[in-house]
């Protein structure tokens, strides 16, 4: 059978960065707060010029350079963002634009924080469905820019940065020893709509509004989330957890992950954290993690990758795949 395998991944971090002491200036929290709270310790901002779009187009040219292809290769991109560079077109026509791509077909997935997961599921079920070949796979975020900058209980927690991936169509035995995407499990529920939001749109506000979280109701949800889709993607393949190589999780806070691990029994050395360095990048958040463990050397050809995320919506979902 066909399966979609990870042939390049990339990743693209604004310069300036944003630390919980500069954080103190700007509202009523502190550094220790932050830290034993969230494990966050700082944040990429995006600059002048820097845009969803622009940073996601940084982080597919280093995927599609380590995949060895160029934008010519790629016959569908797909982006997982909620901060669109504009309400229309989509980012990912304005990234195909920006590669130099007049081909194929390109176009956004919007599930916040699960949207990369939303978007590795699509891209595997095209080519698993003989839509496309290759299929070039970014999150990009700019929350930034939808943040209350006065509101200590959510602007500590976000960051700004893009990740890619190249999944390339590959012909596998049809086993869980195969290389590539194994299983994908989404779900959804909107009734969890106020928990998590934006408070304005186009169809509403006529602006674009700012986030609005009640942290602690999404706390409550999120382990026992996140536990059942990676539960489903174990029954689903027929794995366990003795069988992961790498937990590769939504990077919202530290003590969400320690607790899904724990519950999961995958110790922590097999669990990828980068929530310390770069906060919550929603979208972005599981390819920049995938990015650093992979350019580090911990994840290796033939380890086996277990991605999950939970967000707004709430959207929760996993990938099970094997490098
Ligand atoms: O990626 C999408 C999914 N999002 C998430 O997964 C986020 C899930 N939620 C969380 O990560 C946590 O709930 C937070 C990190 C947002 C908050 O942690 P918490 O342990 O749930 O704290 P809390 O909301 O219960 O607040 C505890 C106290 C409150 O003060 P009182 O009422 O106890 O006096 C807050 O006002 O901490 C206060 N507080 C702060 N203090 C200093 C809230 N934000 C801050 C802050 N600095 N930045």
């Amino acid at each position: 059978m066909i399966r979609a395998v990870l042939c390049g991944y990339g990743a693209a971090l604004p310069a300036r960065i944003l630390t919980n002491k500069e954080m103190e200036g700007l509202v009523d929290t502190s550094d220790e707060w932050i830290v034993q709270r969230t494990g966050i310790r700082q944040r990429h901002i995006a600059g002048d010029g820097e845009t969803s779009a622009s940073l996601g187009e940084q982080a597919a040219r280093a995927a599609l350079a380590r995949a060895g292809m160029t934008p010519a290769d790629i016959d569908v991109i797909i982006v997982a963002t909620s901060t669109p560079d504009n309400t229309f077109p989509a980012t990912a026509v304005n990234i195909q634009n920006r590669l130099g791509m007049h081909h194929g077909a390109a176009f956004d997935m919007q599930a916040v924080c699960s949207g990369f997961i939303y978007a590795m599921a699509t891209a595997d079920a095209y080519i698993r469905g003989g839509l496309a070949r290759r299929v070039l796979v970014i999150g990009t975020e700019t929350f930034s820019r939808i943040l209350d900058w006065t509101d200590r209980t959510t602007c500590v927690l976000f960051g700004d940065g893009a990740g890619a991936v190249v999944l390339e169509g590959r012909e596998q035995a049809g086993t869980s020893a195969d290389r590539g995407i194994l299983t994908a499990q989404l779900r959804s529920d909107g009734a969890h709509r106020d928990k998590l939001f934006v408070d304005g749109g186009p169809s509403t506000t006529g602006t674009v509004g700012q986030l609005r979280m009640e942290g602690r109701e999404v706390f409550k949800h999120a382990v026992g989330m996140i536990t059942d889709v990676i539960e489903a993607a174990f029954a689903a393949t027929g794995t366990t957890a003795d069988d992961i190589d790498w937990l590769v999780p939504h990077q919202a806070n530290r003590r969400i992950i320690d607790a899904s691990a724990k519950k999961l029994g995958i110790p922590p050395e097999k669990v990828v954290v980068t929530v310390d360095l770069h906060g919550n990048t929603s979208a972005a958040s599981i390819p920049l993690a995938l990015d650093a463990a992979a350019s580090d050397g911990r994840i290796k050809d033939g380890d086996l990758v277990l991605l999950e995320a939970m967000g707004g919506g709430f959207t929760w979902g996993s990938v099970l795949l094997r490098w």
